[in-house]
């Protein structure tokens, strides 16, 4: 039995003070819930705040991206260690925001995630198929190719799996139940026949959860969480989905 795991994916949302005050509602509002993993993903200027608040807490902190150098000269960009430093347990990488606007390539997925699990980050690798791509029916061929990009030379210890259909992010629009269950069970396979240890990792689904939808996304047997944007903004509807995600 797999542990349902929760997070929150912020993206460019936040500040400090407002991360603070987040906190302040959110945490009493899951104190005690140890049957969910929860973990929250501000922006990186947040970290250190809310590693502070959430220092005794049930809540795990992780970053939305990360850069696959130790360190060096490169600018703007975040280095692992940086992360563990800031308090990070987990690091998103490969988002479909990140693919689309920052043109990430699962080649560059595949070295952030190398560094990212050797300096000692656990990871949630995004992957997911467009509106185009679904109706060419081409959604198992992308994750494929996907996987076999972003996992090459990968061990699976360490790693959650967010299936997001690019389509349902943003846009209210949810795979149905059995859509997210049918690309869940096609990942949980891939892994199987290229990987050890497929039946312990996590698959979580993205792409407009809400608290009147998890319940019955995480129904589905190869569902084990969700990756949450926009109504992770909130404390009482992100705390509504930790809380309808315990089955
Ligand atoms: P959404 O975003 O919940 O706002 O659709 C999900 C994601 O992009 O991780």
């Amino acid at each position: 039995m797999r542990k349902p795991f929760i997070a929150a994916n912020w993206k460019m949302q936040k500040t400090n003070s407002e991360t603070e005050e987040f906190l302040n509602a959110f945490l009493p509002l899951v104190r005690g819930i140890d049957d969910v993993d929860i973990l929250i993903a501000p922006p990186f200027t947040s970290l250190e705040t809310a590693s502070r608040l959430m220092k005794s807490s049930n809540v795990l902190l992780g970053a939305q991206n990360v850069y696959f150098e130790e360190s060096g000269a490169y600018t703007g960009e975040i280095a692992p260690s940086m992360l563990i430093a800031a308090g990070c347990s987990h690091v998103i990488i490969g988002h479909s925001e990140r693919r689309q606007y920052f043109s990430e390539t699962d080649e560059v997925v595949n070295r952030k995630i190398k560094l990212a699990l050797t300096t000692g980050l656990k990871v949630i690798l995004c992957i997911g198929e467009s509106l185009e791509e679904r109706e060419a029916n081409r959604t198992f061929d992308v994750l494929n190719t996907q996987l076999t990009g972003s996992l090459a030379d990968v061990q699976l210890n360490d790693i959650t799996i967010a299936y997001e259909p690019i389509w349902a992010i943003g846009t209210g629009k949810t795979a149905s139940n059995e859509q997210a269950n049918d690309a869940h069970a096609y990942i949980r396979d891939w892994l199987g026949k290229n990987k050890e240890g497929a039946d312990s990792v996590r698959i979580q689904y993205g792409g407009s959860v809400k608290p009147d939808n998890v319940k019955g996304l995480m129904a589905e047997p190869e569902v084990d969480g969700a990756l949450v944007g926009g109504a992770s903004l909130k404390p009482d509807s992100f705390s509504q989905i930790v809380i309808g995600a315990r089955g």
